[in-house]
């Protein structure tokens, strides 16, 4: 799992006035909205006694920890110790690690590290968001699959019409082939369009109500983001566009908790909704139940471990990136962390940590930076 991106940690109509505690890159959280109704998230261990912080209650602009009351304000320090009195001092250890947050597309997006603003990762743009005309809907689940299992499987080309037989149906013999690949890389990710020589509207009832011309193809965009975001464009018809965004949110190195935001350009009425998102379902299901039981759980660390056909060429253009991200000292080494797991409660460095000493939880062990990236050699046959 990486540090110094976005995460999505919850859907904004889920904070309200309880604080909410969460598990992101295998560390607890909290988040809540201070008094101007402004998204905070916070480290949950509290530096006291090691308090769950999302146990307690929002004060004001603070979260209060349910042990011995400490406050914590929105940056994390501590503005509150009961039993020493309402003059005393309070000692500057008392923080807590306090991140950066965005609500964006109806979401609470949390940045899980240590740098400054200018040198982050952008979260996607989801630029049919708020356009007349389109219509989101938005589901969250947890599977115990691997995120870096899942982005690969979201730009995998290869798998659609086998694991989505259900919703694209390719004639016989027509499969398709590499060079229908356009793949483009930019700073932060990759996307691949081509078209599928089949038809994806299986289901007649759309068909009808949808009222456009089938060409006899989908076209589609797979496209990823940093290290856990994914951008599908479906487009059925000419016309008739599925735009979907996944936000993959690492629970731990096997658990995944899915955002699926869905923007679609046709059946806008809201009773629709259901049918919709029924459909976007069935999918993900179906890209379930070949991830889960993927094997090793992680993408193996070698890559003549697995065999890579031209298809591939989107992940193995991921995996070269993870390796540079890693390369940057982001990685962080889930096998020391779950080494200490009882004796040690980590944080993720906060950008405060650039600035400030004296922090009373150990930042979590990352892989080491390297000057040079060993990028994967991986090679096609
Ligand atoms: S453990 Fe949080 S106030 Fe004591
Ligand atoms: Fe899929």
């Amino acid at each position: 799992m990486f540090i110094n991106f976005w995460y999505v940690a919850a859907e904004s109509k889920s904070l309200a006035d309880e604080p909410l505690h969460l598990t992101m890159l295998g560390q607890e959280f909290v988040l809540f909205r201070d008094s101007k109704g402004i998204a905070r998230c916070l480290s949950n261990v509290c530096t006291h006694r090691g308090g769950s912080l999302a146990h307690g209650k929002i004060k004001g602009d603070c979260i209060e920890c349910p042990y011995h009351g400490w406050q914590f304000n929105a940056d994390g320090y501590c503005t509150h110790i009961p039993s020493i009195g309402k003059d005393a001092k309070i000692p500057g250890r008392a923080k807590v690690d306090a991140y950066p947050t965005q609500e964006k597309y109806g979401l609470v997006f949390a940045f899980l590290g240590d740098l400054p603003e200018e040198e982050r990762p952008p979260i996607v743009d989801v630029s049919e968001w708020g356009q007349d005309g389109w219509r989101a809907t938005c589901g969250v689940f947890e599977w115990d699959f691997n995120y870096q299992r899942s982005i690969e499987n979201g730009i995998d080309p290869g798998h659609n019409e086998f694991t989505h037989s259900t919703h694209i149906s390719v004639p016989e013999g027509k499969n398709w082939t590499i060079p229908d690949i356009d793949f483009k890389s930019n700073e932060w990710g990759g996307e691949a369009s081509f078209s599928l020589p089949g038809q994806a509207l299986k289901d007649e009832k759309w068909r009808q109500e949808s009222g456009k011309s089938q060409p006899g193809r989908v076209d589609m965009l797979m496209a990823y983001h940093g290290i856990s975001t994914l951008k599908t464009h479906i487009d059925l018809t000419e016309e008739f566009h599925s735009h979907q965004y996944l936000f993959d949110t690492p629970i731990d190195e096997n658990h995944t908790r899915i955002t699926l935001l869905s923007m679609r350009n046709f059946l806008l009425d809201p009773a629709d909704d259901d049918r919709c998102n029924e459909r976007s379902w069935f999918v993900a299901v179906e890209d379930r139940v070949v991830l889960e039981p993927l094997r090793p759980v992680q993408p193996p660390a070698l890559n003549n471990r697995e065999v890579f056909v031209p298809a591939d060429a989107p992940i193995a253009h991921y995996r070269k990136r993870v390796a540079e991200w890693q390369a940057k000292g982001w990685r962080i080494d889930s096998e020391e962390v779950e080494r200490n797991s009882l004796k040690v409660a980590y944080a993720i460095p906060s950008p405060a940590r650039r600035e400030h000493k004296g922090w009373v939880l150990d930042a979590i062990p990352l892989i080491e930076a390297e000057s040079e990236v060993a990028l994967p050699r991986i090679s096609v046959v």
